[in-house]
């Protein structure tokens, strides 16, 4: 019995051992017997709410995967400030500097192509974030480029079945039909013009009729544009308005301010969503200020860009397609984050989702 004593207690001293000698090597700032990767990151522009909340969980699973691996990732995340020179400048940066991997959050998503290019030049591998580039940009070097994201479509769907799904299915004044406009995001982004387009077909789908009272509001993602032209819709449509689809929540809670501002009430004589679940979202939500919105899980497409980052820095070939489904939100508790794997899908696959979509 001493004996087994004994043992036990020597195996467990060597175990602390070994554990504070690991515990060590990563404190002092060493990598220890691990790798040091270089990662450059290049974000549309800093000041993005939602981009925000996707930069700094990057930043967090990164630091996380090293704390796992033993190895170190050093990030260099750059602000393109949304100029697609200024942007391009700082991925040709990272080129020069021989980045093992570069993540791209591009401005302008025409511009694909020609980092892809010159990335495959200097054999760097690209993962595309957020902005969704065509299967052609993809297919330049294929198995060392990817696009980690969600299908805008899908949110922009969720948004109209939202108001389809209410009990007068948002025809307040009840001529049949839902008299609305849309706050647009940037026009050159993906996002922007699939969700502004399949709100009203999702709507549509479930069987609403939709009467268009203005043009969609360039608002840029931007919540004092998305304040501003609400304000002027509410003044020029009155009572006619009786729902506002946002493109994202930083929109949406810009209008929220401009309808309370002149004492029309959420849920009562106006309806209005979003999308991206924004803390700020999740709060009006909770106090009934907005109808809905729809997570655009940033958890989820870090976590998978950098899983997929991980594995391009180790030599290997990855998918086309990475996606995260988009989840509607009308509770706070909808927005829940919890690690779920993506979907995979190949250039050839999205050709024919597309080709069936029109
Ligand atoms: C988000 C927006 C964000 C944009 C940036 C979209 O997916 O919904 O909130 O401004 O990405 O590209």
């Amino acid at each position: 019995m001493k004996q087994l004593k004994k043992v036990l207690v020597i195996l467990f001293a060597s175990v602390l051992l070994v554990a504070c000698g690991a515990n060590n090597a990563k404190t002092d700032g060493s990598s220890g017997s691990g790798k040091t990767y270089n990662v450059g990151v290049a974000i549309y522009r800093f000041d993005d709410n939602f981009m925000t909340l996707y930069r700094q969980e990057l930043e967090k699973y990164f630091g996380e995967l090293g704390a796992k691996d033993g190895n170190t990732y050093k990030l260099d995340i750059q602000d393109g400030k949304q100029d697609q020179s200024t942007q391009t400048e700082q991925i040709n940066n990272f080129i020069a500097q021989g980045k093992d991997v570069i993540i791209a959050n591009l401005v302008d998503p025409t511009a694909a192509a020609s980092v892809i290019n010159s990335a495959k030049a200097k054999e760097i591998p690209v993962v595309l974030i957020n902005r969704e580039p065509t299967p052609q940009d993809l297919e330049i070097w294929p198995g060392k480029t990817t696009y980690v994201g969600a299908d805008a479509t899908q949110s922009g769907t969720i948004q109209g079945e939202m108001i389809a799904g209410l009990p007068n299915k948002g025809d307040i004044n009840g001529d049949g039909k839902i008299s609305y406009i849309t706050l647009m995001g940037d026009p050159a982004n993906v996002d922007a013009q699939q969700r502004t387009e399949y709100s009203i077909k999702g709507y549509e789908a479930k069987g609403g009729a939709v009467n268009l009272l203005a043009q969609p509001y360039q608002a840029n993602w931007d919540s004092a544009k998305g304040q501003e032209f609400t304000a002027s819709a509410l003044e020029q449509f009155g009572k006619d308005l009786e729902v506002i689809f946002a493109n994202n929540d930083g929109m949406a809670v810009g209008a929220v301010t401009a309808i309370n501002a002149a004492g029309r009430k959420v849920g009562e004589d106006i309806y209005i969503v979003g999308v991206d679940a924004i803390p700020d979202a999740l709060e009006l939500l909770k106090n009934a200020q907005l109808t809905g919105t729809v997570l655009n899980d940033h958890f989820n497409q870090s976590h998978t860009a950098a899983d997929v980052a991980v594995e391009l820095m180790q030599g290997k070939d990855v998918e086309a397609y990475y996606w995260h489904d988009y989840v509607g939100v009308t509770k706070p508790e909808d927005a829940e984050l919890k690690r779920v794997d993506a979907r995979k899908e190949t250039i050839a696959e999205i050709k024919v989702r597309y080709a069936e979509r029109g």
